[in-house]
């Protein structure tokens, strides 16, 4: 019998979740409580399996393209509508926690088989994706099947892409068991309805607030961008002071000059940060003669982001120009922010309210996979808290109860996009 989705119960299986999501924190690089698992790893592989073992539990059907996106599919009574879909990533930055992402896939999947017990009939399918490689550590590019699935990256700058040790991304997936067209990723136009991501906050606002339930109303735009910088180096005893040309500290004032932009910019959301930062030789009594960073900035608006780079740049040049050293300044990413869909943000919110489950809308300074599908199809993310706003570390965590709240509120949206 087919149930309006107003009239719908579901229970979701709390504990049965908690053991999925601590089983797959144990496939992990390093050791427990550290979860690493960097794209196209050992531990990614295993992730994977885990995944899909996962997803034929929940009664699902899968299919996977050709960079090793995962899709777990329940086909509606009319499967040739456009799909509603969830669905976040596995992979995680070294030194990770358990959470950040694992809990859109592992909770999306519980969503469905609650919505499948609860003997819910669909008329649009459901669908649930892995993607690979939202987070950018193996090729310094961040939502890398999410941008190929929405036709957001060319082709050619997708095979440009390597790793530390010179691997091509075509060399990867081949190795790791995919090898169809790069092409083939980017999804028909209108393949889903609507698209609802379930996340962590990774910030502090629901936690303080005492909120169970954030409702993403936009995603700040982030850009990133790799500097090369080729000083003169030398004996640190013997190359006195005003003969220098230490790229290092062309690299440090530019360091500095990313700080003072996005404090500068007037807006309290452009964020700036150099996070990586490397000198050759590396030595003590050496001048580095070499000297690479990466700079993240982001904003939730292009304007004010626009300007901080332009102040970067120009910060840049001058400290170059005044140590004489040459830069290389490289675009990694650029990429606007996304706005979500006001209908679907409006449906997560009242399916909160009526599960008695207080709300806040909110913006996103992560992003997500969701700035992509955004891109493709009416999208907002549900945020569940956070201790201390923890993320991308170990101590990450989320209460069960938050993460059963998420998963409800997820399962209740996805029916209510489906009829
Ligand atoms: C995603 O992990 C981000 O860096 O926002
Ligand atoms: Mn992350
Ligand atoms: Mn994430």
């Amino acid at each position: 019998m087919s149930q309006s989705a107003d009239a719908l119960r579901i229970t979701i299986d709390s504990a049965g979740l908690e053991r999925r999501i601590d089983e797959l924190a144990l496939i992990s690089e390093a050791p427990a409580p550290v979860v690493t698992r960097v794209l196209f790893s050992e531990a990614d592989m295993r992730g994977r399996d885990y995944v899909r073992k996962a997803a034929r539990e929940a009664g699902l059907t899968i299919r996977e393209d050709a960079v090793g996106n995962i899709f777990a599919r329940w086909a509606g009574s009319e499967p040739d509508l456009p799909a509603v879909g969830s669905g976040s990533h596995t992979d995680a930055i070294p030194n990770a926690g358990r959470y950040d992402g694992v809990v859109g896939v592992l909770g999306a999947f519980e969503a469905l088989a609650a919505l499948k017990r609860a003997g819910f009939k669909p008329r649009r399918s459901l669908e649930v994706v892995m993607f690979t490689a939202e987070e950018p550590t193996r090729f310094g590019l961040g939502c890398l099947g999410s941008r190929l699935m929405a036709g957001s990256i060319s082709i050619k700058k997708a095979q440009a892409l390597r790793d530390k040790d010179g691997r091509s991304l075509d060399e990867l997936r081949a190795a790791a068991g995919y090898t169809g067209s790069l092409e083939s990723v980017k999804l028909p136009s209108g393949y889903y309805h609507s698209f609802v991501e379930l996340h962590i906050e990774q910030g502090p606002i629901l936690e303080k607030e005492n909120i169970p339930i954030g409702i993403v109303e936009h995603i700040a735009g982030p850009s990133s961008y790799r500097v090369t910088l080729h000083g003169e180096g030398g004996h640190a005893g013997a190359v006195l002071m005003p003969i220098r040309h230490d790229a290092m500290l062309a690299g440090a004032e530019i360091a500095l000059a990313v700080e003072a932009a996005a404090k500068a910019s007037g807006s309290p959301d452009t964020v700036g940060t150099v996070g990586v930062f490397k000198i050759e030789p590396g030595a003590v009594n050496s001048v580095p003669f070499k000297a690479y960073l990466e700079i993240d900035l982001r904003d939730a608006r292009l304007d004010s982001r626009s300007k901080a780079l332009s102040e970067i740049k120009a910060a840049a040049e001058q400290a170059c120009k005044k140590r004489g050293v040459t830069m290389e300044f490289e675009e990694i990413n650029e990429d606007p922010p996304a706005a979500g869909d006001k209908a679907t943000v409006a449906i997560a919110e009242e399916v909160s309210a009526k599960l008695g489950l207080k709300s806040l809308r909110m913006v996103s300074r992560a992003y997500h996979d969701s700035l992509f599908m955004a891109r493709v199809s009416p999208t907002t993310m549900i945020f569940i808290p956070c201790r201390n706003g923890w993320s991308h570390r170990p101590e990450e965590y989320s209460t069960p109860g938050h993460v059963a709240s998420g998963a409800e509120v997820l399962a209740h949206t996805m029916a209510r996009l489906a009829l």
